[in-house]
């Protein structure tokens, strides 16, 4: 078999960037051998070249001009990682327009500019994946996108956020402090920059948001969510829900009931006999139930580096395998329904 080679640009890189270039670093020979592709990352764009990370790069690959990467020909996948919302959908939108297939995981500019950056991509043809963006190493939206499309959905629910999860379970299970286990999260590399999203329930309400779109078809901004986060939880209340049979989880959820549509973001109590129960420190777990499958539950690692890592390459190998068969647009996963 004749191997094919796939340039990638990387934007960002930051704990998912060096997590998703060591991913590819450590797992490239055995990818090239399953794909027949060999997949490289040629250019970072990134401002801090100096900060201390466990990875070698050559620094020829590092640059402060996005536009090395847009005009590139040789760049065939953009990956963006720089988070927020903006300048990553500008970003994301100009790597479309310069033919460039996208990957992300940032859900914040997903979720606020689903639509467009849908539109950009089929304006140009290219493909545009987003599975890290929505519970980390779960490949939640390839399911819901291929194996589950022959189900009329009924309710989404799910532990989305690895950072309030694993403060959650430290509390309950450790008794350590909020501030204290807030921190070890930081460190890990599960919060984001601004770790408000993920305690306030932001972070949740984007991936929601996301999820909506591609089970319900119906477009929620997050910001229209009713969103409670885990700041005001004391650890007297987990003490209480605990003697009481229950744990305290921060739960998004979806409901379709007689046509209606209802939609939150809020800590919950989860009775211990309940799977969710058992969700513990990082892990997500997304749980659906569609019309014909009835109920399935997801479960794995929904934040830290390398389980994100494996999600984005997931998204690059499917595109590098659609291109690689000059598959049209419109013959492989374009994100979703349509
Ligand atoms: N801050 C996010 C979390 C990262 O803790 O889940 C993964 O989206």
């Amino acid at each position: 078999m004749e191997m094919k080679t796939v340039k990638i640009g990387l934007m960002g890189f930051g704990n998912i960037g060096v997590g998703t270039y060591k991913t590819l670093e450590m797992n490239r020979a055995v990818i090239a051998a399953n794909t027949g592709i060999d997949f490289e990352i040629v250019k970072i764009l990134e401002k801090d070249v100096d900060r201390k990370r466990d990875v070698v790069v050559p620094r020829e690959k590092f640059t402060q001009n996005p536009d090395d990467l847009f005009l590139d020909p040789q760049i065939d996948i953009v990956i963006e990682l720089l988070g927020g919302i903006q300048p990553a959908t500008d970003f994301m939108q100009k790597a479309m327009n310069n033919g460039k297939h996208v990957v992300t995981a940032n859900k914040a500019a997903v979720a606020a500019n689903y639509d467009e950056l849908r539109k950009t991509a089929a304006d140009n043809q290219v493909l545009f994946r987003y599975e890290a963006s929505v519970a980390g190493g779960i490949p939640i939206l390839s399911a819901l996108t291929g194996p589950l499309l022959g189900n009329d959905f009924v309710e989404v629910l799910g532990i989305l956020n690895g950072t309030t999860n694993y403060i959650l379970s430290q509390m309950a299970d450790a008794g350590l402090a909020y501030e204290d286990v807030l921190k070890t999260a930081q460190e890990k590399g599960f919060a984001e920059a601004d770790p408000t999203a993920d305690v306030e329930g932001i972070d949740v309400a984007n991936k929601l948001s996301i999820l909506i779109s591609l089970i319900f078809g119906e477009r929620v901004a997050p910001k229209d969510i009713p969103t409670e986060g885990i700041s005001k939880i004391t650890k007297e209340d987990i003490e209480k829900a605990s003697a009481e049979g229950n744990k305290i989880k921060l739960i998004g959820k979806a409901k379709k009931e007689n046509g209606t549509l209802t939609y939150s973001v809020k800590p919950t109590m989860i009775p211990f006999s309940h799977p969710l129960a058992g969700v513990n420190n990082e892990f997500n777990a997304v749980f659906v139930k569609g019309n014909a499958v009835d109920e399935l539950m997801f479960y794995g690692k929904g934040a830290g580096p390398l389980p994100t890592g494996s999600a984005i390459m997931g998204d690059v190998i499917e595109i590098g395998k659609a291109m690689a068969k000059n598959a049209a647009y419109d013959q492989v996963v374009a994100g979703g329904r349509k």
